[in-house]
């Protein structure tokens, strides 16, 4: 068996127990343990227990690996592979007792940086659902079994998904951003959950999905998941404090990458 397939595999099955975690942790009632950049952006008791389960069984599985997750402290590991893990992407929406929340495990070779880091297989788990979305590098995207391919046609324009960031200071050009990219919209889509929005479109229920400032786990492994069905995926204005991140079959991603490019 191949390393790629392996780590999925891994990712796969410690994906699964966390998500179980947290949704029993949610039918017994969310607790609030902090705010953190803003007053919008909350950590749930649920999140820390849930990235603890997830690192000792990493550290368990593969004790020689780096770690970087949400909502602890990162370490580098001697292998050359990083795990980024968002215990719970979608607090927000987790908080609400939505269920547009996932948990969501990547394996990377090289540093911790995304524009520079290799991914290697990821697993986005919906518990709500009952879906796992999983990828190996140069092994295709699956929902469970099936094999997943992005929409690479989109007559009625394309259905988008996007999010904005937690500070309100922001809004002003998020929304401007978007109401440019509305342009070859069917329609849009605001799920609060990055993870799934990625996700979605390696599964072809979104044809693509941009937005500015995510955080590295709240991609690592769907970005591998889009690439793996087909898509393609972009960073731009990354020496910027909010990256776009861009994705999509190849015709959405371009025309997307085209009305940010001449906006910015
Ligand atoms: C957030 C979600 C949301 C996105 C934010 C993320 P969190 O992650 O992915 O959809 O718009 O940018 O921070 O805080 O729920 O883990
Ligand atoms: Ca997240």
């Amino acid at each position: 068996m191949s390393t790629e397939i392996e780590l999925r595999d891994l990712a796969s099955e410690i994906a699964k127990e966390a998500g179980e975690l947290a949704r029993r942790r949610r039918a017994e009632g969310v607790h609030l343990a902090a705010t953190k950049s803003s007053i919008a952006d909350i950590v749930t008791e649920a999140d820390r227990e849930v990235e603890a389960l997830i690192r000792d069984r990493l550290r368990e599985a593969r004790p020689g690996d780096g770690f970087l997750g949400e909502e602890s402290e990162p370490t580098s590991g001697e292998t050359g592979i990083t795990w980024v893990v968002d215990p719970i992407d979608g607090t927000v929406n987790y908080a609400y007792g939505s269920p547009m929340y996932a948990v969501s495990i990547a394996a990377v070779q090289g540093s911790a940086d995304p524009d520079s880091w290799e991914p290697l297989a990821g697993a986005v788990y919906s518990p709500a659902a009952g879906e796992l979305f999983t990828a190996a590098r140069g092994q295709g995207a699956r929902l469970g079994e099936q094999r997943l391919s992005v929409n690479e046609s989109t007559p009625a324009g394309a259905l988008l998904g996007t999010g904005f960031g937690y500070d309100p200071a922001t809004h002003d050009g998020d929304l401007a951003t978007t109401r440019s990219v509305m342009t070859m919209a069917r329609d849009l889509r605001r799920s609060g959950s990055a993870a799934l929005d990625l996700s979605y479109v390696a599964a072809g229920r979104l044809d693509g999905y941009f937005e500015r400032g995510l955080k590295p786990w709240d991609f690592a492994a769907g970005a591998l998941l889009v690439v793996e069905a087909g898509g393609r995926v972009s960073r731009i204005d990354v020496a910027t404090p909010r990256p776009m991140l861009i994705s999509g079959g190849t015709a959405v991603h371009d025309r997307i990458c085209d009305i940010i490019g001449k906006e910015t």
